[in-house]
């Protein structure tokens, strides 16, 4: 009997790559999280004064009503560990310690995050979390921290799936529940086991600011919005509620043009990425709280049926996108990638979209869908052709719902 059973469970860790006795937190991501992160513009100059600025004006400039929800600190806020191996926050950036922190977000309506690394070393060179995952992760639920950003920096040797496993256990462990956000850069393919272990897990390495550059800093690369999307092939398949394609934080009002900016906004929302948001909040132009505050755009990328993106057309630089939504409802999107702005004289019904992931498919022969433009709020219907520009660097992005 005794060898029978450890038969069986030995045939059930063959099957899952991923050990089934502990579990991530359900109910964190059953739409992409949405926040703010501090690294793409601040880096590691960051102090509790930021972090208390960047809560207020997410409450005050309605981006919270949005949806907007945690504030997530990354990399270098920590100070060395006690005798005891615990970790503390920088003395200097951090004061008032990270407890206090966390009752000033929470007091506002909003979530804290915090990052740390599977390594010896985080990748700004902090103390990282290896061989400390369970003290981190009780010091995090004391604190009130409720989302973790988990690095790849010094994992020299380390197993991707054990180190992001223990660290899920280590949260599961200490009792709160911390959307774990997995942050190993596709390198070992965690799309294929991570929806058991974290929330999201980013895809790729990091963003930078560009419509379609590599920006090489010697020994890895980081990559423009259209780079970044081309590595989402064949990826759509595993993202879903609670466990998410990770495309890397926002770089909208990081530099690139108003277009681009809202380009690079309409796809994350497609695709059903975490919507984090990179900049300044403190001070930004009307015309980015325009883009990151679209409600209409942000609500493809929270809609319930959580289905990413599917692109049925290209020919050069242009690309046809279709998302199939809740209610029977699609989102629509033509990328013009070109240097030169794309008019566009659409026939519907020449161009039905087949969903092969979520089975959905739409012939406009056959009926009549009603569409309104989620940048602009115009408005029209499938029956006559759709004449419209579409900018260089540009999308055009529809909502569409059935009937006349
Ligand atoms: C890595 C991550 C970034 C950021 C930095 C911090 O590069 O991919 O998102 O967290 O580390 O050092």
């Amino acid at each position: 009997m005794k060898r029978c059973a450890s038969l069986i469970l030995a045939a059930t860790i063959a099957a899952s790559p991923v050990a089934a006795w502990a579990q991530k937190f359900d109910g964190l991501a059953a739409t992409p999280q949405m926040g703010w992160n501090s690294w793409n513009k601040f880096a590691c100059d960051i102090d509790e004064k930021l972090i208390r600025e960047t809560a207020d004006a997410m409450v005050k400039l309605g981006l919270k009503d949005a949806g907007y929800q945690y504030i997530n600190i990354d990399d270098c806020w920590h100070g060395a560990r006690d005798g005891n191996g615990n970790i503390q926050a920088d003395p200097q950036r951090f004061p008032s310690g990270m407890k206090a922190l966390s009752d000033y977000v929470h007091a506002r309506g909003l979530k804290l995050g915090i990052y740390s690394d599977a390594g010896d070393k985080t990748c700004g060179g902090r103390p990282g979390s290896r061989g400390h995952e369970y003290q981190d992760a009780k010091t995090y639920a004391a604190w009130g921290i409720d989302y973790l950003k988990y690095d790849w920096c010094e994992t020299k040797g380390l197993n991707a799936v054990g180190a992001y496993t223990t660290m899920r256990d280590a949260i599961r462990a200490a009792n709160r529940p911390i959307l774990f956000s997995m942050c190993e850069w596709g390198d070992n393919k965690p799309w294929e086991w991570g929806a058991d272990v974290g929330h999201s897990w980013r895809t790729t390495g990091d963003i930078y600011p560009c419509w379609d550059c590599e920006k090489s800093a010697g020994s890895w690369s980081a990559w423009g919005v259209m780079r970044i999307l081309d590595m989402q092939a064949g990826l759509r398949k595993y993202a879903g509620p609670g466990h998410w394609n990770d495309m890397d934080m926002l770089e909208v009002g990081m530099g690139m043009t108003e277009d681009e900016d809202r380009a690079h906004f309409s796809i994350w929302a497609m695709l059903n990425s975490p919507l984090i948001l990179g900049n300044d909040l403190r001070s930004m132009p009307d015309s980015v709280k325009k883009i990151i505050g679209r409600r209409d755009v942000i609500a493809l990328n929270q809609d319930p049926l959580g289905v990413p993106a599917l692109r049925f057309w290209k020919q050069g630089p242009v690309e046809l996108w279709a998302k199939p939504l809740a209610n029977d409802e699609w989102a629509f999107m033509v990328l013009n990638r070109g240097e030169s702005a794309l008019p566009l004289h659409y026939d519907w019904k020449q161009n039905a979209i087949a969903d092969d992931l979520s089975k959905r498919e739409v012939d406009f022969k056959k009926a009549t869908w009603q569409w309104t433009d989620a940048w602009t709020g115009k408005t029209g219907d499938t029956s006559k052709r759709l004449d419209a520009t579409v900018p260089s660097h540009g999308v055009l992005l529809l909502r569409l719902k059935k009937g006349a």
